[in-house]
């Protein structure tokens, strides 16, 4: 069977853990898939810069056309981030007819919908799995497992990057600073961090979350967001002595038909499991009425956690060219804001 070609936009954190699982799961993808799959090529703003993943330099361009236009390109993975230039090449690739795999929360918090609605009049596929909660397959678990169910209550730690800050300087006394440093090195941060300690990160997972869960178009100004840039080591230790954890929490929740969102820090009791969340791993508690409690745990953010998740959207989309389903199944409610109606 004819290779499928895979475009990236990036080539860093993200974008390197998806070429290594390419090469590496090479024979598992083809048995899962039927056919090949191969790098056709990757944009990135510095060809000359040293990589730490090796690659074919001939594969590397810094001209987006070369990605969103080539030919030999079937899927576009979207892992360099940005929002209003990013989004211009998302439209133009799926103008062109590629089906998009992204990982940028900042993205689809903001303009998911639009692109969304895009892809499906293209007969694309636009798939986001690894945009929240890196490796946990969380989108996948609200929008097939828990798909019948009426979901009224999420509520966990959704960003790596303050979780590993939290723990480090909680269990290990060190500083904001160098912590923070450190989850830079690790490649668990944004580019700018400002988005993880001031809960914006977490805000636009929390968005997204809610709006797949409740089924119900929410916007990122309807979150109300507290980070965690002035915790000092003084409030973690008075609160570890008074037998609590402090965890930047994120909670949507859902009451007769209000969505209420919030992402803050707080304090939970040592023995809440929440507590037991360590460095950048992620857990969120999904409530629904008929199943009850659910609870989704894993690797929240780094390379190869989170281009697990990108690489499972890569595998359904081409399980759907296969089949010819591409554009039919979304993941993500196309509906009117339930939240706006009931204020309105
Ligand atoms: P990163 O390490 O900073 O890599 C970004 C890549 O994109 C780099 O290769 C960079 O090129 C390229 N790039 C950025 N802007 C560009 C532009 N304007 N033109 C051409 N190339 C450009 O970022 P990352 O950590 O992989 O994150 C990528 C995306 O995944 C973001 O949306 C992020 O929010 C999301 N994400 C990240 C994680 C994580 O754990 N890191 C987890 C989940 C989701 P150069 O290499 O030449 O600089
Ligand atoms: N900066 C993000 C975090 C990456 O720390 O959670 C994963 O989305």
């Amino acid at each position: 069977d004819r290779a499928v070609g895979v475009g990236l936009l990036g080539f860093g954190t993200v974008g390197g853990g998806v070429v290594e699982i390419i090469e590496r799961h090479q024979q598992e993808l083809q048995h899962k898939v039927g056919c090949p799959v191969e790098v056709k090529k990757v944009l990135v703003r510095d060809k000359k810069k040293d990589r730490s993943i090796v690659i074919d330099e001939h594969l590397l361009t810094e001209q987006a056309d070369e990605v969103i236009s080539s030919p030999d390109v079937d899927i576009v993975m979207e892992v360099m981030g940005g929002i209003e230039e990013t989004k211009k090449l998302l439209i133009k690739a799926l103008n062109n007819k590629k089906h998009i795999v992204t990982a940028n929360k900042d993205l689809m918090a903001l303009h998911g919908a639009e692109l969304l609605q895009l892809a499906s009049d293209k007969g694309c596929d636009l798939f986001y799995e690894a945009s929240v909660a890196g490796g946990i397959p969380i989108l996948k678990g609200l929008s097939d497992g828990l798909s019948a169910d009426r979901i009224t209550k999420m509520m966990g730690i959704v960003n790596g990057t303050t979780n590993y800050i939290l723990t480090k300087m909680s269990h290990e006394g060190r500083s904001y600073d160098e912590v923070l440093q450190q989850a830079q090195e690790l490649g668990f941060a944004e580019s700018d961090p400002t988005a993880d300690v001031e809960g914006l990160d977490a805000a636009r997972k929390m968005a997204i979350l809610a709006t797949l869960g409740f089924s119900s178009k929410v916007e990122l100004d309807d979150v109300s967001v507290k980070g965690i840039s002035n915790v000092s080591d003084a409030d973690l230790y008075y609160s570890h002595q008074l037998g609590y954890t402090m965890k930047l929490i994120g909670l949507a929740k859902r009451d007769e038909g209000r969505i209420e969102i919030s992402v803050q820090p707080t304090l939970l009791p040592h023995q809440h499991p929440l507590s037991s969340v360590h460095n950048e791993y992620n857990a969120v508690y999904v409530y629904g009425e008929a199943v009850g409690e659910t609870m989704f745990y894993g690797p929240g953010a780094g390379a190869l956690p989170t281009a697990t998740a990108a690489m499972s959207d890569l595998v359904q989309v081409i399980r759907n060219m296969r089949l010819g389903v591409n554009g039919k199944s979304v993941q993500g409610p196309l509906t009117k804001s339930v939240l706006k109606d009931d204020q309105e």
